[in-house]
């Protein structure tokens, strides 16, 4: 994003870096992460009105701790350091830090001692989140403390005239009931960002923006079903119109009447043109007497592949690819944790831009999940698109264990959009991340009238999560899940038996394969 006042957000490796940027974005203003040792030169060019060191599991003493490669109290820039970055201002304004006299994790009540304009309006015995096992034995110089709580005397720092912050607690996580106001005194107040920053001045930005890249070229987009194409696909038209070409591959592996689905949307909702190529017989002879689910991946890849290259033939003169690719992902690949996207790595179909010699258009790389979906509710895209939960890209075909068959794919189909019908009836479709039914390729015994049965099973899984990295199960209430197994038993013939999954991500994973 050029051209929009930006709060830059240093990552020393805590688990939350992702989180103050979001909260950081929910008061307004636009922030972005950067790893600890940014070049001076990268600083410069991105001009924040703001810095905020993010916290991180190092002590700054140890060997090896991560330090920026210049002094970032000297920019005259205000900086907001938070556990381990206020820290590195003791650290490198001759304070002094030690192992807490008593570690800190949890809920801690902060009081403040001192009037600023960091915790400005926030009540005194503020409810905060702690986790560190340092804390600060001497004050750096030129600083005052400004809060406290019963096991960290200098809780919070200050030298107001230099704006530098610090505080102990993390005010980006939940359980930081006033953490918001923490983070909107320090943009607002003590940067100064005046700018709004939400999916409104997203899309106007955006949309010049692929303006400017773009020009009179030709853009190829994959629309899969799944909420980043499709948004991405109407914010690109909304900026390009008819340069942009959409192909949806129906791959017979989809979930039922999604590829009509799309369609209508597309075409009917948003009278854009959209190519959709009937791919079931590639898919399924690609996947004929395949059972083992990194071999299926891989004949499901290929044959999305073969399909997508030979639609694009053609399409003359299209110069770019559009994708879907979120913030996260960006992140994860420049994170000080080094690229830590291994468990999705074999998420994204691979080699295609290279393949295809096309460049990127990547509109949502600055953006997270939930901004993506109220951009698109902003695009008029209906509630229940934009709210559907996650579904792989190789679809069905890693939910049903084993080797696929056209049978047990109508037979997976209509179980699975039964279950999403009770779940969605029973109000319970947005408390949920993502729901499904497997068809597992184990036959049991059953009665119905009078006769013996012996069908497969299906196994119902629902989990809450925020990422798709860790997930819980999810408690369904017995009533919907007895509707559920009894209308899938009654309705489906080829099931007889239906259990519900409560494995929880580690140790599982959100799929069975
Ligand atoms: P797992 O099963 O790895 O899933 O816990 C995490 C999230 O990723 C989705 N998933 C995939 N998405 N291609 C995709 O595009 C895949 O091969 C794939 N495998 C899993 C899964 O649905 C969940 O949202």
């Amino acid at each position: 994003m050029e051209n929009v006042e930006k709060i830059l957000i240093l990552d020393f490796g805590s688990q939350y870096t992702q989180l103050i940027a979001r909260k950081v974005r929910e008061v307004g203003v636009f922030a972005e992460i950067h790893p600890f040792n940014i070049e001076k030169a990268k600083l410069e060019e991105i001009n924040p009105k703001g810095i905020i060191l993010s916290g991180g599991p190092s002590s700054v003493y140890s060997e090896g701790a991560p330090h920026p490669l210049f002094n970032v109290f000297e920019l005259g820039i205000p900086v907001l350091g938070i556990c381990y970055g206020l820290q590195l201002i003791a650290f490198t304004q001759n304070g002094q830090v030690d192992a807490a006299a008593k570690r800190e994790y949890g809920k801690a009540i902060v009081n403040v001692v001192e009037d600023n304009p960091l915790l400005k309006g926030i009540s005194n015995n503020a409810q905060m989140w702690m986790s560190h096992g340092d804390s600060l034995s001497k004050m750096p110089d030129g600083f005052e403390t400004i809060a406290n709580t019963e096991n960290a005397p200098i809780c919070a720092i200050a030298n107001i005239e230099k704006k530098i912050y610090g505080v102990q607690f993390h005010p980006e996580v939940h359980h930081s009931l006033e953490g918001k106001k923490v983070l909107e005194n320090f943009v607002r107040t003590i940067c100064g960002c005046v700018d709004v920053w939400n999916a409104e001045s997203f899309i106007d930005i955006a949309i010049q923006e692929i303006r400017d890249k773009v020009g009179m070229e030709k853009v190829i987009c994959g629309l899969s079903g799944g909420v980043d194409s499709t948004v991405a696909a109407v914010l690109i038209h909304k900026a390009i119109g008819d340069q942009l070409h959409c192909i949806h591959i129906d791959s017979g592996l989809m979930r039922m009447n999604e590829s009509s689905e799309i369609y209508d949307l597309f075409q009917k909702h948003f009278d854009m043109s959209i190519e959709v190529i009937n791919g079931h017989e590639t898919f399924y002879s690609g996947l004929a007497g395949v059972s083992d689910p990194e071999l299926k991946r891989k004949a499901i890849g290929k044959a999305f592949i073969d399909l997508f290259d030979g639609a694009t033939q053609g399409v003359d003169s299209a110069k770019w690819l559009a994708q879907g690719t979120l913030y996260p992902d960006v992140i994860e690949s420049v994170s000080v944790k080094g690229p830590s996207a291994t468990i999705k790595s074999h998420h994204n179909v691979g080699g295609l831009p290279e393949k295809m010699n096309l460049k990127l258009l990547e509109p949502f790389r600055e953006l997270f999940k939930d901004e993506v979906r109220e951009v698109g509710c902003m695009l008029g895209i209906p509630d229940w698109f934009v709210k559907r939960h996650p579904f792989p890209g190789p679809g069905l075909g890693i939910r049903i264990l084993g080797e696929i068959s056209e049978d047990k794919i109508e037979i997976l189909q209509r179980a699975d959009a039964i279950y999403l019908e009770e779940i969605t009836k029973a109000g319970l479709y947005d408390e949920i991340w993502q729901a499904f039914a497997v068809l597992l390729p184990v036959k049991s015994v059953g009665v119905m009238g009078d006769e013996r049965t012996y069908e497969f099973t299906c196994a119902v899984r629902a989990v809450t999560s925020t990422d798709g990295m860790t997930a819980e199960w999810y408690p369904m209430p017995y009533d919907v899940l007895e509707k559920i197994s009894s209308r899938i038993i009654n309705e489906i013939k080829g099931i007889n038996r239906v259990v519900y999954d409560i494995t929880s991500k580690p140790p599982g994973t959100i799929e069975w394969e």
